[in-house]
């Protein structure tokens, strides 16, 4: 017979309250030994709680002060309680009533104890009051604009009422129809100075430079579409700028904040497929046939796509060296690319590009012990493979989202507003140089090609 009664709960903690308290000191006493499940961050993102301020370690920390509890543990995925349930010999689970019913599944393995919430207080309502509301200001009015409020009505503490282009008409008919736009300007200067504390920028690539130059410099935070700037000195003297202007600079790069893309690389780490010695990734988009102008197209595969190639090349195998280019062009510019680069302990990064050619966009991580799939699109990442010789020891890694990807990058921005930060972990400035890194050198190449070109004449 057991002489010890276990019970176990699950739950964010962020930001510990009275609430939370309460619930495990009574928790605790419906028997002997307390276990705590925290939710990791990533779990927590993919079933979409996006506005968590504190870190899984200090959220772990925070549950692993307190004399009631007796053992924390991270929860990272779905069926994990089940899991729990039987490894810990588990006798209650114990939740809060806001959950009625939600667990009685668990029944079957242990007993479901619902217990009475505490009244008044949450970290939803501890956030709003904690954090101010940032105003954000939309630089650029296209065909995304919409998707971008869409997901950005999914974080909360962000406002965004005013945008800019220097499409009057447009503009006017977008904001007459919008229900969260209201004000709509086309001067840039008269927009920044307006309330709006920071800016999404989603303009003409040539034109990325000018905007945050200037959003910077009037103290606005900015999130901006990447590349950030097409030559290394503009994309440095940004960096420095931000820095200077204590604000945020972030490239928009949806991929690098995705739950799953996270996971990914959590799991790299840890050394599930051994040491890694080629990252391979393909992305191709038409973008003809979808109707976008000659001059967008005009600004290379390289300037448009490599960004997210060189994302997962650079978060997984750190600084390229000796880039390679197998371009091929059409009328001045390149309409597919094949990058290749080397990497520190000789691993090699294979970014295949292209906007004139079609090609499945899937990537692939080897390893010395194994390797890791990603179906296409590989950069709105959802779900990754692990495999190894033994296809039995294989394993699914499954973090679907809805939406098209954007609500976790925006989150992230605001969230690092809000907390004061001026870096991202998912997408630092050194990541940043580093991704852009691999078109501002095809680009620097090609400037040589021309001035070479004009010497010989
Ligand atoms: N809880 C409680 N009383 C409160 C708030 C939370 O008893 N006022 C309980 C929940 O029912 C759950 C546990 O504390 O069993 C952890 O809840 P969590 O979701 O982390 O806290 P919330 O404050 O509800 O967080 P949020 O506002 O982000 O949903």
């Amino acid at each position: 017979m057991k002489n010890k009664k276990t019970i176990i709960t699950y739950g964010t903690y962020d930001m510990l309250h009275e609430g939370h308290m309460r619930l495990l000191e009574r928790a605790k006493a419906l028997g002997d030994y307390l276990i705590v499940g925290v939710t990791d961050e990533n779990y927590d993102r993919s079933r979409g709680k996006l506005n968590v301020v504190e870190s899984t370690k200090k959220r772990v920390k925070s549950i692993e002060a307190l004399d009631f509890v007796d053992k924390v543990i991270v929860e990272t995925h779905k069926n994990q309680k089940v899991e729990d349930m039987q490894k810990y010999d588990v006798d209650i689970f114990a939740i809060g009533d806001d959950w009625v019913g939600a667990f009685d599944y668990l029944n079957e393995y242990t007993h479901v104890e619902y217990l009475a919430r505490t009244e008044g207080i949450s970290s939803t309502k501890l956030r709003a009051e904690n954090f101010d509301m940032i105003k954000l200001g939309m630089v650029g009015l296209g065909r995304d604009t919409q998707a971008f409020l869409d997901e950005a009505a999914f974080v909360s503490n962000l406002k965004i009422n005013r945008i800019f282009s220097r499409d009057f008409l447009a503009l006017k008919k977008f904001t007459k129809k919008s229900d969260i736009i209201k004000y709509g300007h086309d001067n840039y200067d008269e927009f920044l100075d307006t309330n709006i504390s920071a800016v999404y920028i989603d303009t003409a690539l040539e034109e990325h430079y000018t905007f945050i130059h200037k959003a910077l410099k009037a103290g606005k935070h900015v999130l901006c579409e990447n590349p950030l700037a097409l030559n290394k000195r503009e994309l440095k003297e940004l960096l420095a700028l931000a820095k200077k202007e204590k604000v945020l600079l972030l490239s928009a790069l949806k991929t690098a904040f995705l739950p799953a893309f996270n996971q990914l690389l959590k799991e790299l780490d840890e050394g599930v497929i051994g040491e890694i010695k080629e990252v391979r990734a393909t992305r191709t988009s038409l973008y003809k046939e979808k109707d976008y102008p000659e001059s967008f197209m005009a600004q290379g595969a390289t300037n448009i796509l490599s960004s997210y190639p060189s994302l997962l090349v650079n978060k997984i195998l750190g600084k390229s060296k000796n880039i390679t280019f197998f371009d091929q062009g059409n009328e001045g510019y390149d309409v597919s690319n094949l990058i290749v680069s080397k990497h520190k302990g000789g691993a090699i990064g294979i970014s295949h590009v292209a906007t004139g050619i079609k090609s499945e966009g899937d990537a692939v991580i080897s390893g010395t012990k194994g390797y890791v799939y990603i179906p296409a699109p590989w950069w709105l990442t959802k779900k990754f493979y692990v495999r190894f010789e033994d296809e039995h020891k294989s394993q699914i890694f499954n973090y679907e989202f809805d939406g098209c990807g954007l609500r976790y990058m925006i989150a992230e921005f605001s969230s690092l507003i809000q907390r004061g930060k001026r870096k991202s972990k998912m997408l630092s400035p050194s990541d940043m140089v580093g991704i852009n890194r691999v078109l501002l050198e095809y680009n620097e190449r090609k400037e040589k090609e021309k001035e070479q070109k004009k010497k010989e004449k």
